[in-house]
């Protein structure tokens, strides 16, 4: 049986999407088999950070009743590594109904090592539909206080709803000159720090390319930590985790 994460955060912006894309390229590169969801049903770019905008089926209309889970998942250009994409125009938003997803992701978990569910930021219904669609919860912060007490408490929810909480990573550390240290971030989230991922013009101009760095630029700063990131979650058994924390 794989392994459900979801990806998730108390702020937009804080790199869910781009840790969504390169830990999913990361673990197929160790030749996991992983299905990346885009379960950010109103801000959806998964696609597009991966490379893909010609999609014709997405969640949207598996969510409307429209399509079956099978027609949305496509294989990418990257080893082991498919992606069920989302509709980005609002007349699909409209008639997807997010209290299907967990129904929709979970029984996929039967055909992957790994699915990857990339959130929206957030405790709102369509955020908490798609974080229960996970049983583990990676969160992603940035180093600047309320974006690591939003996160906290997007945690403290998860975990009281069942879901293993794993870590956190700390991403775009150095950007600025009062960022909060990895040590204090620790500190104040009470949970693992999987991983501090630095600020690194490499991974915006990999976004822009369509290419996540993990593949663009394998040397850079940027994609080792997410490398990184991918050795951590295949060092937790899912199940230790869940009696861990
Ligand atoms: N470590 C990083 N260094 C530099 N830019 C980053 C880093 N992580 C994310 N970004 C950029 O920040 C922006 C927001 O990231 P994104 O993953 O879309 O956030 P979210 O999905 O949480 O809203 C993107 O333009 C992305 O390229
Ligand atoms: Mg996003």
């Amino acid at each position: 049986m794989g392994r459900l994460i979801s990806i998730a955060s108390g702020k937009g912006g804080t790199g869910k999407t781009t840790t969504t894309a390169n830990l999913s390229i990361a673990l197929g590169k160790m030749g996991k088999k992983v299905l990346a969801v885009d379960a950010d049903l109103t801000m959806a770019n998964l696609s597009l950070v991966m490379g893909i905008d010609d999609a014709e089926t997405t969640i949207h209309d598996v969510l409307a009743g429209d399509a079956d889970i099978e027609g949305s998942i496509y294989h990418t250009s990257y080893e082991n590594v498919d992606l069920i994409p989302a509709a980005i125009d609002w007349e699909h938003v409209r008639k997807a109904d997010p209290r299907k997803l967990p129904g929709t992701i979970k029984p996929l978990r039967g055909d992957y090592d790994f699915v990857i569910i990339d959130c929206p930021a957030g405790l709102q219904m369509d955020a908490m539909n798609a974080m229960l669609s996970g049983d583990e919860v990676i969160l992603i912060t940035n180093p600047e206080i309320s974006c690591i007490t939003d996160t906290m408490k997007v945690g403290i929810v998860l975990k009281k709803a069942g879901l293993a909480v794993l870590g956190f990573v700390l991403n775009r550390y150095g950007r600025t000159d009062n960022d909060i240290p990895p040590d204090a971030a620790e500190d104040v989230m009470e949970l693992p720090l999987l991983v501090v991922v630095p600020e690194d013009p490499k991974v915006r101009e990999a976004t822009l390319e369509g290419v996540p760095v993990v593949e663009y630029d394998p040397d850079s700063e940027g994609a080792k930590a997410f490398m990184k990131l991918a050795e951590e979650v295949l060092k937790i058994a899912g199940l230790k985790a869940r009696v861990m924390y």
